[in-house]
């Protein structure tokens, strides 16, 4: 194979900070390399340690790892648990009246929940919900605003062994639709209306148009929760109003002791192709390794005040709101709304009201606010901050720069989290007391991970070189299957090609520098041959995003007659949308910057300029949307899922 090549050189390191150090939770280099020592030793021992450590079980596992039927490994198997008694029964003897979650709702109205309040809150709707004759085993499908009542939601199936399905409430009623009949869910619950950004978003009523569609006969119920008040359509042989199925109920609520592997939920993850994929994960497994990181990359302590900004509906929300945070008895915030409402500061707004220690958050989101308002961190009292976090995307080396000094104000390590929603939580981060920070890189594998760069047969490559993200270990949070779909499982992430199936294909290309860091270069799909040369998408937009006049970018390929495929880009500038004269100096002053900055060789043949880039509900770039314009070929794809569709008109026009 051709090797996928690294041109981007960042040199820039943070060691970290003695003050950091000394009260980090894995202190110093020796520290993780002995966790990672004693994981490459006695690999199952070292996990049956941490789970034994961190999750209460209500009777004990005897084997730790059942490799009998790969790639469909089980962890803890023959243990029970309850994932809810995890997060929330532990906590009553020892700090009941801890605040659990802070809410901000999206127009400022401030509600706390204590240990005691949110446990009885999860009983009383667990009750209500086994009232809806809703039994183990079933689905139950959240849609539902990013409020206290979504996890509450989450925790009332876990604690019955429901498995519920959390859809992002910004999905149409098409992509609903297809999720509630895949998951053949029994139940629904939803919110009359969500308001994000002072704007009304009807869930009800979305979901009304989803079982209008047809074949979704396995809904018995609708549980409607009342967020607005709004008028909404209401059929009383089907919905119920959650505050009225609660009202009685009991504040008590025995768990439901299911076996380790009980699946937990499944989450639904488009891919490039094809329906999505209804990714399953387990419960045991699944939380130990939302405790691990919280505790290893997060360094949580019991006086922090946690923030995670994701919602619910990504698995980012499940594995560092709804579960990690609870699990480990931190004070989290949760917020309704959006970053840029009613103007810029509302993180740094938030932040500073909340004295929030740890915040954690998508380089999009960073993106735009260094867009919006490079200075408005400065105009805010930060001090409370002591670790930032990133995930989603590679973070631009000019992000992470800027997130570090105006947010971090120099004295917070960032954690940039390299993980997906089949991992369940942290694969490749850094742990903010031992490791020197490089911007860009999400740096060396938790302890008991065994990342690793192959070639297309599954052949370790060279170090410096690129190649294919694998993880060669099974591990306890990894998914385990695709919901009614074990082919798919087994096709997607443990493809025979790959050492006859024995690694866990991430996806990513990726390399690992002299340090072996890893640096991740973007998707497989979208990695680029220029003139024989592979390139990672990655690079080409940090290039351009360290340019002073660039907010964001995204490079594809383009069928090229001699060179095989050439690079165009995408860009959205800090200003306003250049006229075309201004744009076409501008144009030359970026090919020349990306020549200076990486090499002719990824000198954009073409650059479009537009006031923002199609992305995905969860703010993912979709690329292949731009494959398409960017060969002017009208888009036949499916753009249900895209967030701001009208920017596609946008970026069809070529300026040259
Ligand atoms: C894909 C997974 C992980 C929860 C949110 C996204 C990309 C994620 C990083 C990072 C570079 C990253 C990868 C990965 N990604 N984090 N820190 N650095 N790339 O979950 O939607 O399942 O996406 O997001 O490409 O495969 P997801």
């Amino acid at each position: 194979m051709s090797v996928i090549e690294s041109v981007l050189n960042e040199t820039r390191t943070f060691p970290p900070n003695g003050t950091f150090v000394k009260q980090a939770n894995v202190s110093g280099m020796a520290a993780y390399q002995a966790m990672c020592t004693e994981a490459e030793k006695d690999y199952k021992n070292f996990w049956a340690k941490q789970a034994n450590h961190y999750l209460l079980w209500h009777s004990p596992f005897s084997q730790v790892l059942d490799e009998s039927d790969p790639p469909f490994y089980k962890w803890f198997n023959d243990g029970e648990i309850n994932i809810s008694y995890n997060c929330l029964d532990r906590h009553l003897s020892t700090q009941p009246d801890k605040t659990a979650i802070i809410f901000e709702s999206d127009e400022g109205e401030i509600t706390k929940a204590t240990y005691r309040e949110l446990h009885q809150s999860v009983c009383q709707f667990a009750n209500a919900l086994k009232a809806q004759n809703i039994k183990k085993g079933d689905r139950v499908v959240i849609y539902m605003p990013m409020r206290i009542e979504a996890v509450v939601a989450m925790q009332a199936c876990a604690r019955i062994g429901a498995i519920h399905s959390v859809v992002f409430g910004g999905f149409s009623a098409k992509s609903l639709h297809e999720r509630i009949t895949d998951a053949g869910a029994v139940t629904i619950i939803t919110a009359d209306e969500q308001v994000r950004g002072g704007k009304h978003h009807p869930l009800k009523a979305t979901v009304d148009e989803a079982m209008s569609m047809g074949g979704a006969n396995s809904v018995k119920s609708i549980v409607v929760y009342q967020r607005s008040g709004s008028n909404i359509p209401f059929n009383p042989d089907r919905d119920v109003w959650w505050h009225e199925i609660t009202q009685l109920a009991n504040i008590d609520c025995e768990p439901e002791w299911v076996n380790a592997e009980h699946p937990l939920f499944t989450l639904y993850t488009s891919g490039s192709t094809g329906k999505p994929k209804g990714v399953q994960h387990s419960s045991a497994g699944y939380l130990l390794g939302t405790m691990v990181s919280m505790q290893w990359v997060f360094d949580y302590k019991s006086s922090d005040i946690f923030w995670c900004t994701a919602d619910v509906g990504w698995i980012t929300g499940h594995s560092y709101v709804a579960y990690g945070p609870l699990a480990m008895g931190a004070t989290q915030v949760i917020f309704e709304g959006v970053p840029t409402y009613p103007n810029a500061s509302r993180f740094w707004e938030i932040i500073q009201k909340h004295k929030v220690t740890t915040f954690y958050t998508a380089p999009t989101a960073i993106r735009s606010l260094i867009k919006l308002g490079p200075d408005l961190p400065e105009k805010h009292d930060l001090s409370s901050l002591r670790l930032l976090g990133s995930v989603g995307e590679p973070i631009n080396p000019e992000a992470w720069m800027w997130f570090y000094e105006k947010v971090g104000q120099s004295r917070c390590p960032i954690v940039d989290t390299w993980w997906q929603t089949e991992t369940g939580s942290h694969m490749i981060a850094p742990l903010p007391g031992a490791f020197t920070l490089k911007p860009g890189s999400c740096s060396l594998p938790l302890p008991g991970i065994q990342a690793a760069i192959v070639d297309e047969t599954g052949q370790d490559v060279e170090q410096g070189n690129g190649g294919f993200l694998v993880i060669k270990n099974p591990f306890p949070s990894q998914i385990r299957t695709l919901w009614k779909d074990p082919e798919r499982f087994k096709k997607v992430y443990f493809p025979e090609e790959i050492d006859q199936g024995k690694y866990y294909l991430a996806g990513d290309s990726a390399y690992r520098d002299d340090d072996g860091y890893f640096w991740i270069m973007g998707r497989i799909d979208d990695v680029l041959n220029v003139s024989g040369h592979r390139l990672g998408t990655m690079e080409i937009e940090s290039a351009l995003v360290a340019n002073p006049l660039v907010a964001e970018a995204a490079v594809v390929g383009k069928p090229h007659e001699i060179k095989g495929e050439s690079v165009i880009a995408f860009v959205v500038l800090k200003g306003q949308l250049p006229q075309a004269e201004e744009a076409s100096k501008i144009i030359l002053e970026l090919r020349e910057w990306v020549a200076q900055e990486i090499g002719p060789i990824a000198k954009p043949e073409e650059i479009r300029f537009g006031e923002n880039l199609p992305k995905t509900r969860s703010g993912k770039i979709m690329r292949r949307l731009l494959r398409t314009l960017a060969k002017d070929e009208e888009i036949t794809q499916d753009i249900s899922t895209l967030e701001n569709p009208a920017i596609l008109e946008q970026l069809k026009k070529s300026i040259k």
